[in-house]
């Protein structure tokens, strides 16, 4: 447990502020003493440095960034981890470019990030979509089974790797895990994947088990999801027999800064040494002040919670309204959860140790309060869609993404789309899973959703006009 309380990025910064030093180097801010910024900002950016002496370099470690590294790896059971200081985005490309050249078939969960279709685009790789069954339980997509798997492969025997996401952004992890991996490396296929929901898994318990204990060969962490980092602090792992992570470190060495944040680096260690040292008793208190909080939510009539896999999330539903609605008032109260969608809202509770503080209380009155005003208003068109499998079961783009590039594309109404290809990707955010992909041939259901989602307010990126519902489709 010692070899986990010790942060030896925090540690070397510190020894290094000791010297009062004085910076001729990079950042131009010197030690944040040119800084405007308001000073509870500044006050941290005398830890914000360089590669001076002492402190290591992300991308040959040799000091204490290797022996951090090596403290997060022997946490996570891994052969080699990474900490990475571009999210889990760019541990997602660089897991994609380890293993994928121009024209390889790569296996493909369809409700997946942006960042593994971005991946897949700069790859040039040939993906063949999988699209997992609607999950009644939490109204969403949910995750692909082991026979869907076996099928895709059987169709494309030359595929370089499967790519999953576990959980999905709404904390479902499903139990087919174990068996996909058994079954991909009977063929010695890689198994990729995006757990960056699944940061804190390693805690054990009631969390679900982790990708990495299950078998995977290479698992991407935003630790900054659930563990208490900063925002874009994430790990990436790879344990495997089928993967050399000199691959891994190769490509993180190209689409990595060549200055990253010691901010970033602290905050990795320092989450590391968070999760390796949440013990059972942490759990349990933490479990006990959710299940609290859920009951007196359940108190409050009106209000459906709904419980899955992972206990870190929970969705939170008002008949009649949409999570749009819903979100809508609690924000107007204070409460800002971590997404909205047709149905419900989804909020990610804190990974709380025994002696830690959460306002429970204080949000319960607010949440109240905004369902008192929430339910004061008529009800709304709430939720009247089907469910929605994005795609066939198995399926891939139209027209790849090079292809795309060289056509013309013009803007026509949604329901003049059907049967296009869309030129662009449009993607409802958060949670940033497409609901159409650039290449990808527009259906009925498509349209369904996008036009339901305009009419509900929701937040979009990507080649979509909401104001005049238009979308952008290539003409072939
Ligand atoms: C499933 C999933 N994968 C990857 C990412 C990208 O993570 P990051 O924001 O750490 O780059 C996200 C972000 O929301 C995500 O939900």
């Amino acid at each position: 447990m010692k070899r986990h309380m010790d942060r030896p990025v925090i540690q070397a910064l510190d020894e290094f502020q000791k010297q009062q030093p004085i910076s001729f180097h990079v950042p131009g801010h010197k030690n944040g003493l040119l800084s405007t910024l308001p000073k509870e900002i500044r006050s941290a950016l005398s830890y914000d440095v360089t590669e001076l002496s002492g402190l290591d370099d992300l991308h040959e470690p040799a000091g204490m960034i290797q022996d951090a590294e090596r403290r997060l790896a022997d946490l996570y059971q891994s052969d080699r981890s990474f900490f990475l200081v571009n999210g889990s985005t760019v541990g997602n490309l660089a897991m994609l470019f380890a293993v994928c050249s121009p024209g390889d078939t790569v296996i493909v969960q369809r409700n997946a990030h942006k960042s593994i279709f971005h991946a897949i685009e700069l790859t040039g790789a040939r993906p063949v979509f999988i699209s997992p069954k609607w999950d009644e339980k939490t109204q969403t997509i949910g995750t692909v089974c082991a026979l869907q798997i076996k099928k895709a492969i059987e169709a494309a025997p030359d595929t370089k790797a499967v790519v999953l996401t576990y959980p999905t952004y709404y904390g479902v992890a499903g139990d087919e895990m174990a068996a996909i991996i058994e079954l991909c490396h009977e063929q010695s296929i890689p198994v990729l994947v995006d757990e960056a929901h699944g940061a804190h898994f390693v805690a054990g318990g009631s969390f679900p088990t982790s990708a990495l204990s299950l078998g995977a060969d290479v698992v991407v962490h935003s630790a900054h999801k659930t563990l208490p980092a900063m925002t874009m602090a994430s790990f990436l792992h790879v344990r495997s027999s089928l993967i050399d992570p000199q691959r891994i470190a190769h490509y993180l060495k190209m689409l990595q800064s060549s200055s990253p944040s010691y901010l970033l680096m602290a905050s990795l260690d320092d989450a590391r040494s968070y999760a390796a040292s949440y013990t059972s008793n942490d759990q349990e208190a933490f479990l006990q002040e959710r299940t609290a909080f859920i009951r007196s939510l359940r108190e409050l009539s009106s209000i459906n919670v709904v419980e899955v896999d992972d206990p870190l999330k929970l969705l939170l539903r008002v008949e009649g309204y949409t999570g749009f609605d819903l979100l809508d008032k609690l924000e107007a109260e204070g409460i800002f959860a971590e997404l909205a969608d047709p149905f419900q809202i989804l909020l990610i509770l804190p990974l709380l140790k025994k002696d830690n503080y959460f306002p429970f209380e204080e949000s319960l009155i607010r949440i109240k309060k905004a369902i008192i005003r929430l339910k004061s208003e008529a009800v709304s068109d709430a939720a009247k869609l089907s469910a929605f499998s994005i795609g066939e079961e198995i399926s891939t783009l139209a027209i790849s993404p090079t292809e795309l590039r060289k056509l013309e594309a013009e803007w026509v109404p949604i329901e003049s789309a059907i049967e296009r290809v869309a030129a662009g990707s449009i993607i409802p955010y958060p949670p940033g899973v497409p609901l159409v992909l650039g290449g990808e041939r527009i259906n009925e259901k498509h349209a369904e959703w996008l036009t339901q989602y305009i009419m509900m307010n929701a937040k979009f990126q990507g080649e979509i006009r909401t104001e005049q519902r238009k979308i952008l489709v290539a003409t072939e």
